[in-house]
């Protein structure tokens, strides 16, 4: 990957930790200028001070004000990844109408408003790339929201493709990955959760964030491929 993303800037919103993280390193080690974008700006510094040329700016997915500010203060970028997701990860009977809401923001509302400020300081060249996710094509009770938004992803993507185009748009559809952000449910559910994400994949085991930000950087250099959601899952649908 070496050289890859040389001289190119690459804002990751989200990049302050998890699969966020991992792209932005990987992007760094591939020679890109890395900007973290996050809310809290005091983890986008922590975040970017581990990385060569990286700089920090504060983006708030669900706050259209942030995105315009941080367009206009970055004035020109080459690609745009963003990981922000809000989970509300409950059955169906104990949906709360805001927290929905939320979970739509940070999927397909901020990246909506993110495309109208961003689109116009993006290189002709650059692209944009979404997080979708497996729970869009593997329904299971409490994973509803998640899997709809990230359904919602998938036809982002093509919208945005031709709209925006030559900018390329794309997603990744990850599977369950150990990221970090599983550690909530603490460590025996969160080894359940991995264990079955083992079984339901064709290659035996859950994702790890490299699995991720592998193909986050070949799909960011990857000129003839736009408006696509990629599946890194092991092949989770097909079980
Ligand atoms: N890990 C998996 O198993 C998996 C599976 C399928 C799909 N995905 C998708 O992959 C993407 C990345 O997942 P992940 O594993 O890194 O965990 P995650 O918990 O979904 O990470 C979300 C990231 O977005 C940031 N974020 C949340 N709200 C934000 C907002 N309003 N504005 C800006 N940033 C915000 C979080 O940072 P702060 O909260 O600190 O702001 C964090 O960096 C997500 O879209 C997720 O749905 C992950």
């Amino acid at each position: 990957m070496s050289g890859q993303l040389n001289k190119q800037k690459v804002l990751v919103i989200g990049g302050s930790k998890y699969l966020g993280l991992a792209i932005a390193k990987q992007a760094s080690e591939a020679g890109a200028e890395v900007v973290i974008g996050a809310r809290n700006p005091e983890q986008a510094s922590q975040a970017a001070a581990q990385l060569p040329l990286a700089s920090a700016i504060r983006v708030d997915i669900t706050d259209e004000g942030t995105i315009a500010a941080a367009a206009s203060q970055l004035g020109h970028v080459d690609h745009v990844v963003i990981t922000a997701s809000a989970h509300h990860n409950v059955r169906v009977q104990d949906l709360e109408h805001d927290k929905i809401v939320t979970a739509f923001e940070a999927k397909v509302i901020g990246p909506l408003l993110l495309a109208k400020h961003f689109a116009p300081i993006i290189s002709p060249a650059g692209s944009i790339l979404l997080f979708s996710g497996v729970a869009a094509w593997k329904p299971s009770p409490e994973y509803t929201v998640m899997g709809v938004t990230n359904g919602a992803v998938a036809f982002l993507v093509s919208q945005l493709a031709k709209e925006l185009a030559p900018i390329r748009v794309n997603a990744i559809s990850p599977g369950i990955t150990d990221s970090g952000t599983w550690n909530v449910l603490g460590k025996q559910n969160k080894r359940e959760l991995l264990e079955s994400a083992s079984v339901s994949s064709l290659v035996g085991r859950a994702g790890t964030a490299d699995d991720i930000a592998d193909a986050a950087i070949w799909l960011l250099g990857a000129g003839f491929v736009s408006g696509e959601t990629i599946h890194v899952e092991g092949g989770t649908r097909h079980t």
